[in-house]
């Protein structure tokens, strides 16, 4: 009789667990998602070669071989990073820019997350490592 007990509150116990999913799942779908702070509106790789013009000079591998890139020897981010290279630092280094190059800052162009989405993206690029 104590095993029947414990079964019924078992199956209590799990009608109870679906009522609780079917309500969290309405009320799920009544509210729409809160949307972070502050969004890019587009990918860190379409920033890069698109809005961005990243690509123009460092080439779509990130190997500083884009159409100018040559020219006004863009960083080559395969090769590692002369400023900082993690999140911070490649950050700062694009909105920022590095001065005495022909890195311009980006920080009116970008905002916060459109900087931090195409920072990952060139960090990506740097692992990719060919
Ligand atoms: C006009 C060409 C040009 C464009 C466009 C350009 N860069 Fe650069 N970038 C450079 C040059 C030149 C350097 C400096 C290389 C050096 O330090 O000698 C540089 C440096 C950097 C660095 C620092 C690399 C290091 O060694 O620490 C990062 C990060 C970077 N660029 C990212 C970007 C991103 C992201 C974009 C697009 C939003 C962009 N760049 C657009 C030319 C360009």
């Amino acid at each position: 009789m104590m095993n029947k007990k414990v079964i019924s509150l078992a199956a209590l116990a799990a009608i109870s667990v679906v009522f609780a999913a079917c309500g969290g799942k309405k009320e799920e779908a009544a509210a729409p998602a809160a949307p972070p702070a502050v969004a890019a509106a587009v990918s860190g790789k379409d920033l890069y070669n698109g809005k961005g013009g990243c690509a123009a000079c460092h080439g779509e591998t990130g190997k500083g071989d884009g159409p100018t890139g040559v020219a006004v020897k863009a960083a080559n981010f395969t090769a590692g990073f002369k400023k900082g290279g993690d999140l911070a630092g490649v950050s700062a280094s694009i909105k920022n820019g590095v001065p005495g190059t022909a890195m311009a800052g980006y920080a009116a162009q970008l905002n916060d997350g459109e900087v931090k989405a195409v920072a990952e993206y060139v960090i990506e690029l740097s692992k990719a490592g060919h």
